[in-house]
């Protein structure tokens, strides 16, 4: 009878050998720039009530509507989503413990899996990684352009190319109000041809037209008024003076009033980064403003702003630019042995070397010394140590470097001091350490 694999969940995935590696190491380099920065680490729930992502994400949002996985316990009402998002669980978190009573702006970072069912593709996955970033309790433009100067430093230091950052406002309820009504008016004589999602969202929230991928109703949003041009005096200043400081930073950015995000939090800046390796999945980070969140939340009226950089895209856009990770750090020593009390002295040596911080391994399959040294070779051991009866027995056995095949002999007496200084100053030497 064929045996029956069980795989993996569509649009999920498995991460092992080379490929843990190269995330471990980004992981890594995100939370080097993130203390760079300023900002420290918050861990929230992998799920959490329904009703907050309903309240912040949007009820009419796609996310909401079509992408989220609900969960429920078998003897339990209560309804769960896994996040679709890390934004509305930081901000539950920061209200729910009070860490934006003190001292501000406070910023935090986190890496954190999501989940959205949506089709899978190259880049468009059920569960995938964001790195994000929120900064709470500053109207400041500055504060925009920390976020976005952020992104634009994390990918120069990554190497990345090919990358653009595309900016629009989307305005605050005030502004929001006039535009409204022009966008209503805009579609009054279409809204037979909208999709029955988008006949809803007319009346609720009429913002989400403009972003609906139904191919009709994406169609007639390329000719609606732009929020851009209805911008209240205090969003129209606050975007110029986003401009400005992205200009005295330095940083390339085009402005796209077409930008409206999918989820319905966002207020003023809006912003992506968009790669030109990615095909259709090009947003490799998306972010903005919320200055209403918080409050809506249940919390004090503070401002905030973030973004979050989809990790599997990231990764896609640096392997197609072949931007290397670091190799990984190779075994220093292997012990052959050869009979039952070579092995128990291999133990010994191996977690001795281990303790001094050098990685180091022995046999675990039985065998021969031959398929042992052969073994060495082929994981990348940079020496390795043959013991025998002989070896014991004088209690001393030869060093090998394993790139030259040069030996030489190196006393066995515990605590194994000559072989640790041995390897200790191979190593050095290898890094370049004098
Ligand atoms: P978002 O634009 O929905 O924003 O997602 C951020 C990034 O997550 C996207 O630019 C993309 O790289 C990645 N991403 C989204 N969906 C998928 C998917 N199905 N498969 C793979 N990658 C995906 C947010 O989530 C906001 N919370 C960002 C934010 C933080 N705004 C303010 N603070």
């Amino acid at each position: 009878m064929a045996k029956q694999i069980i795989k993996a969940p569509r649009g999920t995935g498995d991460l092992l050998g080379e490929e843990t590696l190269r995330w471990q190491q980004l992981e890594q380099q995100l939370r080097e720039a993130s203390a760079l920065f300023g900002f420290s680490e918050i861990r929230t729930p992998t799920f959490e009530q329904l009703d907050l992502f309903v309240r912040s994400v949007g009820d009419t949002t796609d996310v909401v509507q079509k992408e989220m996985y609900e969960v429920t316990a078998k003897n339990s009402r209560e309804r769960y989503a896994l996040k679709p998002e890390g934004t509305a669980g930081v901000i539950r978190s920061v209200i729910e413990q009070g860490a934006l009573k003190g001292l501000l702006p406070q910023k935090f970072y986190y890496l954190t899996p999501c989940f959205r069912h949506e089709r899978p593709q190259a880049g468009r996955l059920r569960e995938f990684h964001q790195y994000g970033v929120e900064v709470f309790g500053t109207h400041s433009p500055v504060a925009d352009v920390e976020v976005i100067s952020f992104v634009h430093l994390l990918f120069v230091q990554l190497g990345l190319r090919g990358i653009s950052l595309s900016m629009n406002s989307i305005g605050c309820p005030v502004c929001r109000t006039a535009y409204y009504q022009r966008l209503r008016a805009f579609y009054a004589d279409k809204q037979e041809h909208l999709c029955g999602l988008c006949q809803n969202r007319l009346e609720k929230n009429p913002l989400r037209l403009l972003d609906c991928k139904t191919p009709s109703c994406a169609e007639m949003a390329t000719d609606a008024p732009l929020l851009l041009q209805d911008l209240c005096g205090d969003c129209e200043t606050h975007f110029t003076q986003v401009q400005r400081y992205l200009q005295a930073a330095n940083i390339e950015f085009t402005i796209n009033p077409h930008i409206v995000r999918g989820l319905d939090y966002y207020t003023k800046t809006v912003f992506e980064f968009i790669a030109s390796d990615l095909g259709a999945q090009s947003a490799v980070c998306g972010g903005g403003r919320y200055d209403g969140l918080v409050e809506q939340l249940g919390g004090d009226p503070l401002p905030g702003i973030g973004f979050a950089i989809g990790l599997e895209r990231l990764l896609l856009i640096m392997a197609a630019q072949q931007i290397a990770s670091k190799p990984s750090a190779p075994c220093g020593l292997f012990v052959a042995t050869c009979g039952e009390e070579a092995c128990e002295c291999s133990v010994a040596i191996v977690d001795a070397v281990r303790h001094a911080g050098i990685s180091a391994e022995m046999d675990l399959m039985g065998r021969t010394l031959k398929a042992q040294l052969k073994y060495a070779n082929k994981i990348g051991a940079l020496f390795a140590l043959v013991l025998g009866e002989q070896e014991l027995a004088t209690q001393t056995a030869q060093l090998k470097c394993m790139a030259t095949g040069e030996q030489h002999p190196i006393s066995l007496t515990a605590p194994f001091t000559a072989l640790l200084e041995a390897l200790q100053s191979s190593s050095h030497e290898t890094q370049g350490v004098s």
